[in-house]
């Protein structure tokens, strides 16, 4: 999106992309938005999409696809085996990333099944500089570790560093001494980092960490999920990089790395995964899994139009028009609650404004989960649904006790093409709104906590009755009808 100038105002983002088909928003009173949080177990994976105005969850599977995805869809090749549309995928991620061999998934976490499946041993030891939650879930489950090697301003919530994604390289260094590269099964780097606030990595780092990999005999794989975000950045970000284009710049990139996957829920705009390697042998090895767990070599477990879909969705994410309408709009938000005073992680990153719960309801303890109970007091006041990226979302350690989060966030995802700017002000105005009775809010506690990603399927309650008073000072400002 070119800075488009105004008239008689600072620019703010516009559209680069026009509404041909709509499905309408309802918005429910906040009495029955209770009622609907307190069905839901006070998680909000469990409400239905039906009682949400803003469905800020995730911007996973929910991007909006564009006219020339939808014709592709209209022309896919079905077949079990040997589907031209695989073919035309792979072609197409050749040609972006410069690797032959490609694996096709069903999303993004059944390439992390494969790669543990494949390459991860009990005491094994994946480095990363941030881990993902389906990432990490798929290298424990077999007995290894993770190890997150992030440079310490990472987790800085209010920064200007321009690439808080970084991995710090001493520590990866003395990570390798202190494992043994052996017992490395493989580094993954993740462009886009989701859990400290879709920040983004250098190109510097992403060379910088492969070749240290490569000099030990350490397998990388680049998790290229959010890379569309981090080209964005890199290119408004990065002076040496600034004339660059997205495609140069995403092949020097591609260069360093072994292996490449992604979720095509994100990068592609559609619903799918693939994992990318580049060397023969490696992509044997690895082969038999595909059939096993997802459906045959030409499709993965993915529908053959989506297949279709995300194949002109990836050369969308080489284009800067489209890879900007999502951090513009996230920057706006972030900005303008940042300068109400609201503790917001800095500078926006991609995927969706993020909220710095533990500042922002400070006087919840960590183990009542504040940004589980702030992503609640949003539904509450506003109908607008976040996700806790905190506490809550992380496992317990092995003796049963809470694992802290080293962030307690609040996202508040913008799919991608999917919102205008006056809903964006709509989610502005309440979470304000939130910030200046944010005292009400209270904490939460299990009901029902399962053993694995407790945050997808768990239950919670509030610990008083906060949520009735939240809502009562709510409809004193707003009327019943809100
Ligand atoms: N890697 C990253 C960086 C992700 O953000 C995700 C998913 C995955 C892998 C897994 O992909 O969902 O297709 O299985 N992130 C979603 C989110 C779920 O809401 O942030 P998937």
């Amino acid at each position: 999106m070119p800075a488009i100038k105004f008239y008689d105002h600072e620019p703010i983002p516009v559209e680069m992309h026009k509404v041909k088909i709509v499905q309408q928003l309802h918005l429910l009173p906040a009495d029955q938005r209770l009622v609907k949080m307190k069905e839901a177990g006070f998680n909000t994976f469990q409400l239905h999409n039906g009682d949400i105005f803003m469905d800020m969850l995730t911007d996973s599977g929910v991007n909006a696809m564009s006219d020339h995805m939808l014709a592709g869809m209209m022309t896919p090749d079905d077949a079990y085996a040997g589907s031209e549309s695989f073919f035309r995928m792979r072609d197409k991620l050749e040609e972006i990333f410069g690797m032959k061999y490609c694996l096709p998934a069903h999303q993004g976490r059944a390439c992390e099944n494969i790669l543990a499946t494949r390459f991860v041993k009990p005491g094994s030891c994946v480095i990363m500089n941030y881990h993902f939650t389906t990432a990490k879930a798929h290298i424990t489950r077999l007995g290894g570790h993770v190890e997150e090697l992030v440079k310490d301003e990472g987790l800085v919530s209010q920064s200007d560093l321009p690439f808080k994604g970084d991995i710090d390289l001493d520590k990866l260094e003395a990570c390798i001494e202190k494992e043994g590269a052996d017992n490395v099964a493989f580094m993954r780097l993740e462009a886009g980092t989701n859990l400290i606030g879709g920040q983004p990595v250098s190109v510097q780092s992403f060379k910088d960490a492969c070749a240290i990999a490569r000099k030990h005999g350490i397998l990388s794989v680049l998790d290229a999920s959010l890379l569309q975000d981090n080209l964005y950045f890199i290119k408004i970000r990065d002076e040496e990089r600034k004339d660059m284009s997205v495609r140069e710049i995403t092949r020097e990139i591609a260069d360093q790395f072994d292996m490449i996957y992604f979720s095509a829920r994100k990068f592609g705009f559609a619903r799918g995964g693939a994992i990318l390697v580049r060397d023969e042998d490696l992509f044997h090895s690895m082969e038999d899994l595909v059939p096993m767990f997802e459906g045959f070599l030409t499709y993965g477990g993915m529908s053959v139009r989506e297949i279709e879909a995300m194949t002109v969705g990836f050369d969308e994410s080489m284009d800067m028009d489209v890879i900007s309408h999502g951090p513009q709009f996230i920057k706006y938000c972030v900005d303008k609650l940042a300068d109400y005073g609201v503790p917001m992680i800095t500078p926006a990153g991609g995927l969706g404004a993020h909220v710095d719960a533990s500042t922002f309801v400070s006087h919840i303890p960590q183990q009542e989960y504040p940004a589980g109970a702030l992503v609640c007091a949003f539904y509450l006041c506003g109908g607008i649904r976040g996700m806790e990226r905190g506490t809550l979302s992380e496992e317990r350690n092995a003796d049963g006790s809470e694992r802290f989060a080293s962030m307690e966030l609040v996202r508040l995802a913008l799919p991608r093409r999917v919102f205008t700017l006056s809903q964006v002000e709509y989610v502005i105005d309440r979470v304000k709104w939130v910030y200046d009775h944010r005292d009400m809010i209270g904490g939460l506690r299990f009901v029902h906590e399962p053993a694995t990603l407790r945050f997808f399927t768990g239950k919670l309650e509030a610990t008083s009755d906060w949520p009735e008073k939240l809502v009562a000072a709510y409809k004193a400002d707003f009327g019943e009808d809100q």
